[in-house]
């Protein structure tokens, strides 16, 4: 079990921004590689690159352009990657938007003459090259970002060694598993684990609850549940039939989950039964709950709860407020507190990176389930607005699965 005195007393990560060296687009040659139609590496070894920018604060359709820039070859401690993967999640939209509290900084360094920041806050990728400086990378590793803000949603990157976290093993992974890891995953690990001292005597008897719990999080939440000897009570909100509700249930039950409820289900008068029957007339304390969504549902799960647990916060898809009825902090003694993986990453960065490794290795061992995406594949042929219009939805609601971009240009 992490404390959450060891949680401080991890050190804190200085990451480095590399400078991108940018040049005029150089003449192609026309070799074209093996699988690919075109090949996009200069005779002068520059790569040629494209990336989803913003240059002002709007919906992702009307803000989001397509920018054309080459890379040099790398020196010193740089790396060229290529994208593999990079999935589109809420955080992505918000910060598109204005909305966020992260605002990666608008700079002219790909060459775009209106200041911009490059989307997308996570991703797998490829090294492609490395400088004569890199210690610990090579041709063909595959790599995720260190920290958020450096922008995913591009055909290729050069980003500094320091910025980067090597997939030790590959083996029995896919782009897919390591470009989901580092946001949902963790966000739902570190929740679970740091919020509530879990009671390693009644393992199997003692229960988390969470809305939203259809999400990449809310998923994750089930599987390691699961894995932990934890139960969940899994609060989705009702499909437009009884029918695709009940397949929905089933989903996350195949994936581990105990129970699942309907929001519906939670917010009419007979839930607290279910509840009591769920728990073994509350023997079994639900101990932690998991919110994302706020208003109704966030009190709804609240009032669940045993005496002396715990709410965390970390999303609010419902855009209303979080309401609490004074009894629960006064006679129950419960504690509300929020997580932002962004920031406890920053701040914790070789737990960050051991997390990452956890979960890989039950992603290995099959204990950890894909997520379901709409793939978006993303060639040079890819207009702007067409990749623009595909992360528009992401906000919507009742989708059947996350967006990601698959990159399948080539190069080398
Ligand atoms: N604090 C952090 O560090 C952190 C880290 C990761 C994620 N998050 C947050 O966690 C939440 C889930 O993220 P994700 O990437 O896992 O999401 P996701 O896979 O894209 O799924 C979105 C989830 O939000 C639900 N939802 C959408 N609109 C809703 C609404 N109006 N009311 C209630 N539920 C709604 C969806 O339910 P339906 O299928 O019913 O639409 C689905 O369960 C987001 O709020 C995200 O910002 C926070």
């Amino acid at each position: 079990m992490f404390s959450r005195s060891a949680l401080r007393a991890a050190a804190p990560g200085t990451p480095l921004v590399a400078p991108v060296r940018v040049t005029p687009i150089p003449v192609l040659s026309g070799k074209a590689p093996m699988g690919y139609g075109r090949r996009y590496i200069s005779v002068y070894g520059y790569t040629q690159a494209k990336a989803l920018m913003y240059s002002k604060y709007g919906e992702p359709k009307d803000v989001l352009r397509l920018h054309k820039h080459s890379i040099s070859a790398p020196h010193a401690t740089q790396v060229n990657l290529r994208l593999m993967t990079a999935p589109m999640n809420p955080a992505d939209v918000n910060q598109i938007q204005g909305v966020y509290p992260s605002k990666p900084p608008f700079q002219s360094a790909l060459g775009n003459t209106e200041p911009a920041a490059v989307a997308g806050n996570e991703g797998a990728f490829e090294v492609l090259s490395t400088g004569a400086g890199v210690k610990n990378l090579t041709k063909g590793d595959w790599v995720i970002m260190k920290r958020t803000g450096l922008g995913t949603w591009r055909t290729h990157a050069q980003l500094d060694e320091s910025q980067l976290i090597k997939i030790e093993n590959k083996d029995g992974l896919t782009p897919l598993q390591v470009g989901t890891v580092s946001v949902n995953p963790v966000t739902a690990y570190r929740m679970i684990r740091d919020f509530c001292a879990w009671d390693m005597m009644r393992t199997g008897e003692e229960w988390l609850i969470q809305n939203g719990a259809n999400s990449g999080v809310g998923r994750a939440a089930i599987q390691l549940g699961r894995e932990w000897g934890i139960k969940t009570l899994n609060v989705v909100r009702q499909r437009s039939t009884p029918e695709e509700t009940e397949v929905l249930k089933q989903e996350l039950k195949a994936l581990g989950a105990t129970a699942v409820v309907t929001e519906e289900e939670m917010l009419t008068g007979g839930f607290r039964d279910m509840v009591h029957e769920f728990t073994r007339q509350g023997r079994e304390p639900i101990r932690l709950a998991l919110n994302c969504v706020g208003g109704k549902n966030a009190t709804a799960l609240a009032k669940t709860l045993a005496p002396d647990s715990h709410m965390v916060t970390y999303g609010a898809m419902s855009k209303q407020p979080v309401a609490l009825p004074s009894g629960l902090l006064i006679f129950k003694n419960l504690s509300f507190n929020g997580f932002w993986v962004s920031k406890w990453g920053d701040k914790n960065p070789e737990l960050k990176e051991n997390t990452i490794k956890d979960v890989l290795q039950l992603t290995r061992a099959g204990k950890f389930q894909d997520i379901p995406v709409d793939d978006v594949k993303w060639n040079w042929d890819s207009e702007g607005p067409e990749l623009a219009e595909s992360v528009q939805g992401t906000l919507g609601g009742y989708r059947s699965g996350k967006g990601v971009f698959t990159f399948t240009g080539g190069d080398e």
